[in-house]
């Protein structure tokens, strides 16, 4: 049984990271979606609301879930029995910043592997900061994240 953990914000969760899930969920048998409690952002969904939007997302994934977590990303992983750490990765713009976090949660854990999947070129622009910047001014977002998060983001705003 080989679990996975997908970590991150999630503010909102686009069809960039759905196509990361969608294809992690084939290689692996059980993928935990993790969204990380950080304090020391202003995030534009509560973590609550971020699980609710994320639940209804993974509807289809039968070996996929949801959680949340605070503290270091390898004590969770270790503590759900994950062997994996799965990321994407977009540009080259994203790859300095993934090398540090993965050499690090290496030297914390040497047992969790950090796997990195290519963003699908289509989603390879799209970020979920992007995304809120756009809705704010009013710019078009259909299409870059699933029905339910666009009208959730419009209620918020
Ligand atoms: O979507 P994000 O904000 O880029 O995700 C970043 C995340 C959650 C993957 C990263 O901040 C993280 O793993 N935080 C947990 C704290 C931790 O373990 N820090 C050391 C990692 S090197």
């Amino acid at each position: 049984m080989k679990t996975v953990i997908y970590p991150g914000s999630f503010d909102p969760i686009t069809n960039g990271h759905i196509d990361i899930i969608g294809r992690a969920s084939k290689l692996c048998d059980k993928v935990i979606v993790a969204v990380l409690k950080n304090p020391s952002k202003t995030p534009m969904f509560t973590v609550e609301e971020r699980v609710n939007i994320i639940n209804k997302v993974i509807e289809p994934y039968e070996n996929v879930f949801v959680d949340s977590f605070s503290g270091l990303l390898v004590d969770y992983a270790k503590k759900n029995g994950a062997t994996g750490i799965i990321k994407g990765l977009r540009a080259v713009s994203d790859f300095e910043y993934e090398l540090q976090m993965a050499l690090m949660n290496q030297k914390l854990c040497p047992e969790i592997e950090t796997i990195f999947l290519m963003a699908s070129t289509k989603n390879s622009f799209l970020s979920s900061s992007l995304i809120k910047e756009v809705a704010r001014f009013g710019g078009s977002i259909e299409g870059l994240v699933p029905e339910s998060v666009l009208k959730a983001i419009y209620n918020k705003l």
